[in-house]
């Protein structure tokens, strides 16, 4: 397969004021599409041409840094813009929500803990809640990675690197952490990943 830049769920204006059209149309129409060509590029003539995305971001895994990066991005991009939507951060639905608080004490230490992890992201990566041997828990990863080259399925990630929150937020991370939290997260889509996950 080769890569294919989606098209954004929202309008880009879905999501202001807490994500400007300027940060979609950067985001997405030029960060994004550069994951997708340069991923192209670099799948031409490789092992892994004709796998799906999921099985080339785990081969290039610690194999093939380039292609990774890329195609990792690619992967994590493609949910990113399925874990927001408009009037997001809402209620949770019931069975996530149950194994939430088993697995992570409560709803509101969930969203501590997840934004933590995205706050101590040293320089660009992402912070996530992936289902791991049964469990869901809460983890960040450097640059392109994700829970999938982990051993877990990523249900909710969220991109801290500049280019998601600088135009909007400047420098000041935890602002746009805790707003995607409580303004922008899609709970339906994290639900179906994580049903489709355990
Ligand atoms: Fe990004």
């Amino acid at each position: 397969m080769s890569f294919t830049l989606p098209e954004l769920p929202y309008s880009y204006d879905a999501l202001t004021p807490y994500m400007s059209r300027e940060t979609l149309e950067y985001h997405h129409d030029k960060h994004h599409q550069a994951y997708v060509t340069n991923g192209n590029n670099l799948l031409k003539g490789t092992e892994f041409e004709g796998k799906s995305l999921e099985e080339i971001v785990t081969g290039s895994y610690g194999k093939n840094a380039g292609l990774f990066n890329n195609a990792g991005q690619h992967f994590n991009h493609m949910h990113f813009w399925h874990w927001m939507k408009p009037n997001g951060g809402g209620a949770i639905p019931g069975e996530l929500e149950k194994k939430i608080v088993e697995d992570l004490g409560s709803v509101e230490k969930m969203k501590e803990d997840f934004i933590q992890a995205g706050v101590t992201q040293f320089g660009s990566g992402w912070n996530w809640l992936a289902v791991k041997d049964g469990k869901i828990v809460v983890m960040k990863t450097p640059n392109g990675e994700s829970p999938l080259v982990h051993g877990a399925t990523p249900i909710l990630g969220c991109d801290v690197w500049e280019h998601s929150y600088y135009i909007d937020y400047r420098n000041r991370r935890p602002d746009y952490l805790k707003a995607f939290v409580e303004n922008l997260v899609n709970w339906e889509y994290v639900a179906e990943l994580y049903s489709k996950a355990v």
